[in-house]
């Protein structure tokens, strides 16, 4: 799947986003090494840190359907949805993908179908903790 179709999805997805307290709708598509996509919006919530941003929601979806390997996911955003700026992954949700993803993971953000910027998500999260500090063997 290209980038253009992948943003399309994530552009879909935000129209579910449940932002009653931000008014910041985000959309997310995560594509798997299988093929699969897999969507997310944030959830907010009136206690506020139970919300749950786009991202993680489509990565959580994706891990609990058994999917382990992704490629990369397309991330919109923005106050309304509006698509006037690039929303960037927050740091939690840049540590929940370096759990599941390898360095090479592309994360694309953009404002339209057309207008996009893609980064490794090594760049985005670099000196990662990850579980080979813990000794793992992963
Ligand atoms: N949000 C996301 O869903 N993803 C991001 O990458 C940044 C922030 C959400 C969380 C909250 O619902 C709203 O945007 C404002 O922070």
């Amino acid at each position: 799947m290209n980038n253009k179709e992948l943003i399309k999805i994530a552009i879909e997805a935000m129209n579910h986003s449940y932002s009653p307290y931000s008014d910041f709708k985000v959309g997310a598509a995560l594509l798997t090494t299988s093929g699969n996509v897999f969507t997310g919006c944030n959830i907010e919530n009136a206690s506020f840190s139970p919300t749950n941003c786009a991202e993680r929601t489509a990565f959580y979806k994706a891990i609990s359907e058994g999917e382990r390997g992704f490629s990369k996911i397309a991330v919109v955003g923005g106050i309304n949805g509006n698509l006037t700026d690039y929303t960037f992954p927050c740091g939690v949700c840049r540590q929940v993908m370096i759990e599941f993803c390898n360095e090479d993971f592309l994360v694309i953000i953009a404002k339209s179908e057309d207008e996009y910027i893609e980064h490794k998500l090594s760049e985005l999260l670099p000196h990662s903790f990850t579980s080979s500090d813990l000794g793992g063997e992963l």
